[in-house]
Formats: C-alpha cells, structure tokens, sequence
C-alpha cells in the first residue's frame, strides 16, 4: 500500500460535510473501527483510492455490479440514451423494455411498478399490501433489511445491525406498532403470530436469502411453510428481492427455491448500479395503485430512462448463457477456498453461498438466524478484515453484510483472493 494520505485528508474534510463523513452509513466502516478509503475510479474486479492503491472488491456497490465497474456494454448503452435526454416525466420505451425482460425470468410479477430505490420499492409494498388487504399489521424477521421507511426498522439488519442499533430514534412508536418481528427459520414463531392476530396480517415480508445479517439461507421447507401459512391467513407473502433479485439465480431466489410470493420487490441489479428499484406481483393486488385504484404512489425519477438503459444493458450481458453460472462457480470456489484455509489454521469459521452472493462468520456455525449471526468474534472478523485490506482485497466492512462477486472475478483474481486469505488467517 502506498503511504500517501490523500484519501485520510479527504476524509476528514467529509467528516465535515456529511454525517460520519458518509452518505449511507455503513460506509463509515464505524464497525471494523476505522477510516475508509476514497474512491478514485472502478474498473472490473478493481477499486483505486486516491492514494493509487487497488483492491479486488467483493462490495459491488453492495450488490448491483454484476458485470463489475465500468463495464463497455453499459458505458455505451447509458451513453447513447443520455444524447437521447436522461428524464422525461412521460412514458417512454426503455421502462417498457426494461419491465418486460425482467418479466421474462420473472413471471409472478405481473404488473409492476419501478421507483428509485429499494427502499421506496419494500415502503410502497406495505402501503399496497395494506390498501388490497385493508388489514394494518405487517410480519417481518429479526435482522432483514427492507430499507430505510419507518415501519421497516424495527428490528432491522444492515447499517442498524452493523451499528448495533437498538431501533431507530425519530421513528414514532405508533408507526411501528403494527410491525411485528419473529426469529428468522423458525417456522413454529411465525405460526403463533399467525394464530395470535387471525385475519389481520396484511403482508409478511422477508428477505428470502439473509444478506443483511450477513448471509444467512432459508432451512429447507422454510419459504414453502411461510407460504402455506400467508396464503391460509389471507395475508399477502412479500419476497423482498432488492438483493437476491438476479444475484442467487437469474430467475431470483422465487425461481431457485420454486416458492412464488404474491407480491416482490427489486432494486440493485435491475438498476446495473444507477438509481432503480421496483416492486409488483399479482395482478390483482397492483390493480389497487393509482391511477387504477385508491393506493397513491408516485415519483418524479421512477423509471429513468439513464437507468432503465444501464438496467437492461447488465441484463442483456448478465443472462448471456454462461455468464451467471461461471460467477456462481467462482464465488463456489471463492467460499470452499475460504473454508479450507480457515481450516489449516484451526479457525473456527463457516462460508456459503446462493449463486453470486455469499458470506462468511468467524464461529463454526451453522448460522440460520440473526441471533445465530451474533455469536460470531467480531474482534477476529476485524483483523481479517484489515489483514485483507493491506494484502489489496477489500471486505464488507462488517461480520453482518454479504459479500458479492462479479462477472469479472475471474480465476486468478479468486485465486489472489485465496492467497491474501491464507496470509491472512495465518496471522489470526
Ligand atoms: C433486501 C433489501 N431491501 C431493501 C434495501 C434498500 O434498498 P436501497 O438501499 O436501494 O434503498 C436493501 C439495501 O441494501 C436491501 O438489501
């Protein structure tokens, strides 16, 4: 690493301007105690800070960069909408193009809607889940992340978890009241809620993978129960995909499990990195958003054509026979060589992975639930984490996010990744 301090002084003078320097908190790297590097520039597998050190990267911009940074086809495709103009607040033909290719390996959404982030796309679910069902209470699990709307974080994984947050200040209590949280795998818990609030659960949402807890997968049967157990209570079944959506299949984790919900959500990959999300399913159920029926949701970017262009451009290239499966087998490799240096050293430490999206905890597991995630050593992911850094590979800056791969991770830049890991493990 050089020993240049340009991204330290820049830093410092962020810590001015924004909170904690940043402009979503996890990126404060407050969990591993430390400062983070400035970006200079992406470039495949590659990130440059301003001090000219590179890192393989397994953050991708926390999911959507499925191609890598920068990759051509994009760079073209978003170039030649933007001499096209980048807004229109009209109906145009990239969000028709866009929708339908995503239909395409999709086919439970039926009608949808796109919005600009994830967060918009979980919020306006629950409004609609509860505009179709007329019930008020929604099901969510301990440690998922459904982003930053207030009926969402009770109980919430990513930056909340990370931070150790014990709920979120600002938000009304009467706002969450109708939010109730059940363990995550455990069948039996979401069985009693069910009992105990008959006929008034509008909507359970999850994230059918755990990426915000760090990787956590579903218990065999788990999604197939949750099903059995919404569609007898009448309360919709909400797969919050913004992660696993084109991540742990290209036809998502509803296509990977066979287990279709009622409603979903989407974000990150849809968008190849810009501004997009998107939620819908059922027919039905969206035929009670505006201007079909009474549930107003509206925004003036939803369905930019710059990033309905990038969208469908990481499409076009992510579903190209080969490509999805190759990732999948590299981040297979990355996780079984992790495990296996792990284990030379006698380090308690356990790894998975569904497709391109994988995690890893420092304990022997197995981990199905957040209360699980928890028992990990924090203080040796932590020293993992920098032994990394300094050997050019950067981490989630956290025990409790995943970590994704790229198309452009290819072999020997899995194989670097591997030989950083086994320096590092030794030094533990
Ligand atoms: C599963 C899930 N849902 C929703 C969100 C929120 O998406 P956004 O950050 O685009 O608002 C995230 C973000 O990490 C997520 O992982």
């Amino acid at each position: 690493m050089s020993e240049e301090r340009k991204s330290a002084d820049f830093f410092s003078e962020c810590q001015s301007l924004f909170p904690g320097g940043v402009n979503s908190p996890v990126r404060s790297w407050r969990s591993v105690g430390g400062e983070p590097f400035i970006v200079e520039r992406g470039e495949g597998p590659y990130l440059f800070d301003l001090d000219n050190n590179r890192y393989i990267e397994y953050l991708n911009s926390w999911g959507p960069l499925v191609l890598g940074h920068a990759p051509s086809a994009v760079i073209e495709a978003v170039t030649q909408q933007l001499a096209k103009g980048w807004s229109y607040g009209a109906p145009a033909v990239p969000e028709f193009l866009l929708g339908k290719e995503i239909q395409r390996f999709v086919p439970a959404l039926e009608m949808m809607r796109f919005t600009s982030s994830g967060t918009e796309a979980v919020m306006h679910a629950v409004r609609v889940a509860r505009g179709f069902t007329g019930r008020q209470k929604i099901v969510k699990f301990e440690g998922c992340y459904h982003g930053a709307s207030d009926p969402l974080l009770a109980k919430a994984g990513s930056g909340v978890a990370t931070l150790g947050l014990p709920d979120c200040a600002g938000v009304l209590p009467a706002v969450v009241a109708d939010t109730l949280t059940v363990p995550f795998n455990d069948l039996a818990a979401v069985e009693a809620i069910f009992d105990a609030y008959p006929n008034e659960i509008a909507m359970l949402v999850l994230e059918p993978v755990i990426g915000n807890s760090g990787y956590i997968p579903p218990r065999p049967g788990f999604l197939e129960g949750l099903r059995t157990l919404t569609r007898r209570d009448g309360a919709l079944l909400c797969f919050d995909e913004v992660m696993t959506g084109f991540r742990v299949s290209l036809t998502s984790a509803q296509g990977l499990f066979g287990v279709t919900p009622d409603l979903m959500t989407f974000g990150k990959v849809i968008g190849g990195g810009f501004p997009v999300g998107l939620y819908g399913g059922r027919k039905d159920v969206m035929n009670v958003v505006a201007p079909l029926g009474p549930v107003y949701q509206a925004g003036t970017l939803s369905g930019n054509p710059a990033g309905m262009a990038a969208g469908l451009a990481t499409l076009a290239e992510w579903t190209k026979p080969g490509v999805f499966d190759k990732t999948a087998e590299a981040t297979s490799n990355l996780v079984q060589g992790l495990m296996e240096r792990a284990k030379r050293f006698n380090i308690p430490f356990t790894a998975g992975n569904s497709g391109t999206m994988f995690g890893f905890f420092f304990q022997d597991g197995p981990v199905y639930s957040y209360e699980d995630a928890k028992r990990s050593d924090v203080a040796r992911f932590k020293k993992f984490f920098y032994s990394m850094l300094e050997r050019g590979v950067y981490l989630a800056p956290s025990q409790f996010e995943a970590g994704f791969v790229s198309a452009a991770h290819t072999g020997d830049v899995i194989e670097a990744t591997l030989e950083a890991a086994h320096e590092s493990f030794k030094q533990l």
